[in-house]
């Protein structure tokens, strides 16, 4: 796909990209996101499937207007000083969501919490406003490779899996932005970014506390800890289902199913509905267990059997 200039008219070509479900590189001022709609739960599978992460990592919302933070997350006092100092800007905050659907169970990866910011790139802005939806986008590289800072590096480490790059010049900042929780009581920073934290110590008048991991390692916040888990016990790769069980099927090769992740085999429609239908199979209270079908270990089907693992194991909660 092609690298295109930031006109006025191509922006509208890529929103409504976005608008129609597709991919589209943004650039942000710290380094380029693969961006989709975070209220299209296919389009935010797509971005798990290019990437080719192994397993669902939370995607970091993108908003054009920071009064949008209170309607998709319970932002405190903290959040709300902290953003009219610094966004736009390279700060992102990880909130308590305030909705649930399957597009934001994916994007926060059955989280909790939203991780949110607003970029400071006239070319991000216009896109998010001209799509008119949050855009969620992780750094534009694949899997265990360095974040992009200009489209042609986009270009080249994405390759033909390249969706249209918006070229937006070289990023300013060109490290990621500084993730910081502020679901503690105690702000926690995540990961080190664009923004220093002695800038936000002397906005928020106190110490901020460093987490002792690495975002991108799977120990840290939000990784394992607090991911959700179902409430009940969870059989995986089960073709035989029990009366008592709540059984999510995949494919057609299944007989009884009370849901079916993709009755086609469609790893991206099954990830696209994986987390919303833990939910729902968990909020059947007249089962007393869980049980879901074989999903093909390839492609994004690893990163819905890495999920349903730690789920059936229920060593995360
Ligand atoms: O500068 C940036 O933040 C860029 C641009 C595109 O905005 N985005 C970016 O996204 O770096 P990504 O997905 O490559 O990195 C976000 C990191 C991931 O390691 C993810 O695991 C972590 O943030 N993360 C996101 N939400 C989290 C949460 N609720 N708790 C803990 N870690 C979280
Ligand atoms: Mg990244």
């Amino acid at each position: 796909m092609p690298i295109i200039a930031p006109t006025p008219q191509n922006i509208q070509l890529a929103a409504e990209q976005i608008r129609q479900g597709k991919l589209v590189v943004m650039p942000t001022e710290t380094v380029y996101g693969l961006g989709a709609d975070a209220l299209n739960a296919a389009a935010v599978a797509h971005i798990f499937e290019l990437k080719n992460r192994p397993r669902f990592n939370p995607l970091i919302s993108h908003i054009a207007d920071a009064a949008l933070l209170s309607e998709y997350a319970i932002a405190d006092e903290r959040a709300i000083i902290l953003a009219q100092h610094f966004w736009p800007g390279p700060l992102t905050f990880v909130l308590k969501r305030k909705h649930h659907n399957p597009a934001l169970d994916l994007a926060c990866a059955g989280l909790e919490t939203m991780t949110i910011r607003m970029p400071n790139h006239p070319v991000a802005l216009a896109l998010i406003r001209a799509a008119n939806t949050p855009i969620v986008a992780p750094s534009a590289n694949l899997f265990q490779s360095i974040s992009p800072t200009t489209a042609a590096l986009t270009q080249q480490n994405l390759g033909n899996r390249a969706p249209l790059i918006l070229d937006g010049g070289p990023c300013s900042v060109g490290v990621e932005s500084t993730i910081l929780d502020l679901t503690t009581p105690r702000a926690t920073l995540l990961r080190p970014g664009g923004l220093s934290v002695d800038k936000l110590e002397s906005v928020l008048n106190e110490k901020i506390i460093l987490a002792d991991g690495n975002t991108n390692h799977p120990t840290a916040p939000g990784q394992l800890k607090k991911h959700y888990a179902p409430s009940r016990p969870l059989r995986i790769n089960v073709t035989d289902p029990q009366p008592n069980e709540f059984y999510i099927g995949f494919g057609t090769t299944t007989g009884r199913a009370d849901l079916n992740l993709s009755p086609s085999g469609d790893l991206r429609e099954a990830a696209a509905n994986l987390f919303a239908f833990l939910y729902q199979a968990d909020a059947q209270t007249d089962y007393p267990a869980l049980a879901v079908a074989p999903i093909p270990n390839i492609g994004l089907g690893m990163a819905i059997n890495d999920r349903l693992t730690r789920a059936a194991c229920q060593s995360d909660t």
